[in-house]
């Protein structure tokens, strides 16, 4: 019967994964978000302790349930994420940054509700935020990073550019402007995007697109295996 639930190769291994958007607070009731569901990074995250790894998710908000046996951080905002994701990679053997982070952040969020009677509202101070990738990259060592490049052009060309910019081991590459890539899916059509070529699968269900990540970049998991 302990057959049926499939390999248990990922034993010993402790994955980090972030998922979700962020919200960035303009006041205390309006944010500036985007439209990730967090469906990939969960399934990621699923798939990664079904196989027996010890897993920790650090999730923005979103209305998914955390996966059995995974233990979830919860964050609000890009630099809430970036700090717990960093913290809670001293302890990893692999990460996986599938959140869809905030490019940009409110320069001063009110601490009141902005009235149009008496603010102005049609302009709001933006600031870049900090790149979490980039950072985990830095200190990784010999440690696995990978991360996600969600297009609706270019695709292959700008997963490459953020291999090399941000120093990622692999970066996995959706076209979002594809029915079966799009935001909410219950499939994707990814492709991994390592040093040595890029690798396309076909359309897959999250579970099998989050097994073949894990296969891929996990040493042991099969021939071929590993960045
Ligand atoms: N990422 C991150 N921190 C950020 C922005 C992005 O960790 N502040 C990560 C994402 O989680 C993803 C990868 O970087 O794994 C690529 O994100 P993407 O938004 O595609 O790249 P950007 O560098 O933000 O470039 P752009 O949005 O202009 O395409
Ligand atoms: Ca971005």
């Amino acid at each position: 019967a302990l057959a049926l639930l499939g390999p248990r190769d990922l034993v010993g291994l402790h994955v980090l994964v972030n998922a979700g958007p962020t919200h960035e607070a303009i006041d205390p009731v309006r944010y500036i978000a985007n439209r990730s569901t967090g469906k990939m990074g969960y399934a990621i995250a699923e798939a990664a302790a079904r196989r027996g790894a010890e897993v920790t998710l650090v999730s923005g908000p979103t209305s998914l349930v955390a996966p059995a046996g995974v233990r979830r951080v919860d964050v609000e905002s890009a630099a809430q994420m970036h700090d717990a994701t960093l913290a809670e990679f001293e302890a990893a053997d692999v990460a996986i940054c599938s959140a869809a982070v905030a490019d940009y952040t409110p320069v001063a969020p009110a601490d009141h509700k902005l009235k149009k009677s008496r603010e102005r509202l049609d302009a709001i101070e933006l600031t870049e935020t900090a790149d979490i990738l980039a950072d985990l990259c830095a200190v990784k060592g010999p440690r696995v990073v990978v991360g996600f490049a969600a297009e609706t052009d270019d695709l292959l060309a700008h997963a490459r550019e953020k291999l090399e910019r941000k120093g990622a081991d692999l970066i996995v590459a959706n076209d979002v402007s594809r029915p079966e890539s799009t935001f909410g899916a219950d499939t994707n059509r990814v492709a991994f995007v390592t040093a040595g070529g890029v690798e396309q699968l076909e359309t897959l269900p999250l579970p099998a697109v989050a097994d073949a990540l894990l296969s891929r970049i996990v040493p042991g998991g099969g021939p071929g295996t590993g960045p």
